[in-house]
């Protein structure tokens, strides 16, 4: 249960995030940012220090649920103590695990679900026949909302050519497909045949099939294949979580400038935010997060939306 967060009410909250690091900076590694945020690491562990309007946040992180209590107790126990002129209360939040987070409430997820142009018939019976078909699995699919971010990003962007990881049954292919010009490309990859002949027939009733190459076979073959120049003006990055890192260094030698990238599940379920996940894909997820904000190849933007959405667009 290695996720609790604490907000205490206080006048002087960056006061205390320099005391809170300045201190324990002498046994741990801490820092202040320029932004005011400051960062305390102890060995299995860390505390985020957010200082806000009339506030001081606390985000406490650990490997494990013991490693979390001796994160909570430290900061605590320190920051009552240095508040000599007021009585702080500092009250965690029950301990989560990060899949356990419920990163958008229900209602706000139905309510942004039917609040955006509806799918139309082809789309809306796309969906019940994936669930038909593919049972527990047609959780793989992207919903509407993230379905119509697609469209109109492919739009604004202005592309001409795109290309997909991770067809599944069809559903972001179509949307991505549908919003390119007639004379439009998608380069299509996914490893499975049994899936994409459903995408087939959809992508057949859609009118969009003729735009639409589809390469079965591990996509990072298929990347790797193509000639390393830029030739994609959007790319969507859906397929297996532990090769996203080789995806997207492999993409973006392959956009255009003005270019769009777009990641999908990069909060993995909440588990990205939870240092007790360390199976690979998490870490592929946490790796390529990190890749994306340190290339200055690229200017991003995380969405929450639905399981975290990256959008780099090639500088
Ligand atoms: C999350 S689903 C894609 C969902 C799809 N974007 C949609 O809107 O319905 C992931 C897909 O990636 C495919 N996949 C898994 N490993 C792959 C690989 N190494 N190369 C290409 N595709 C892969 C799976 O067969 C699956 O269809």
């Amino acid at each position: 249960m290695p996720i609790s967060t604490a907000e205490v009410a206080t006048e002087r909250p960056d006061r205390y995030v320099k005391q809170l690091v300045s201190h324990l900076g002498q046994r741990a590694t801490a820092e202040v940012g320029a932004d005011g945020r400051g960062v305390i690491a102890l060995e299995r562990g860390q505390c985020v220090l957010t200082p806000g309007p009339a506030h001081l946040g606390l985000i406490a992180t650990a490997v494990d649920a013991d490693a979390l209590a001796r994160v909570q107790d430290v900061v605590a126990r320190h920051l009552v103590r240095f508040a000599t002129q007021e009585e702080l209360r500092v009250e965690w939040t029950e301990p989560a695990d990060g899949d356990a987070l419920e990163l958008v409430q229900p209602v706000v997820v139905d309510y942004l679900e039917t609040h955006c142009t509806p799918p139309d018939d082809l789309l809306t019976e796309l969906v019940v026949r994936t669930r038909e078909v593919a049972g527990h699995a047609a959780g793989m699919q992207i919903a509407h909302d993230e379905g119509a971010l697609l469209s109109m990003l492919v739009r604004l962007a202005g592309a001409r050519t795109a290309l997909e990881l991770g067809v599944f049954t069809g559903y972001s292919s179509l949307c991505v497909a549908r919003a390119l010009p007639a004379d439009g490309r998608l380069l299509a990859c996914d490893v499975s045949e049994e899936w994409t002949s459903v995408a087939r027939e959809y992508w057949q009733r859609a009118g969009v099939a003729d735009r639409i190459d589809l390469r079965i076979g591990p996509a990072l073959d298929t990347l790797r294949a193509l000639p390393n120049e830029p030739a994609f003006d959007f790319a969507f990055v859906d397929a297996d979580k532990d090769n996203y890192p080789a995806y997207y260094e492999e993409v973006v030698p392959r956009l255009t400038s003005g270019g769009l990238v777009v990641l999908d599940n990069v909060f993995r379920g909440g588990r990205t935010f939870d240092p007790a996940f360390r199976d690979e894909a998490v870490t592929a997820i946490r790796r390529v997060n990190e890749l994306v904000r340190d290339d200055e190849r690229v200017e991003s933007v995380m969405l929450p939306v639905r399981d975290g959405v990256t959008l780099a667009r090639k500088r």
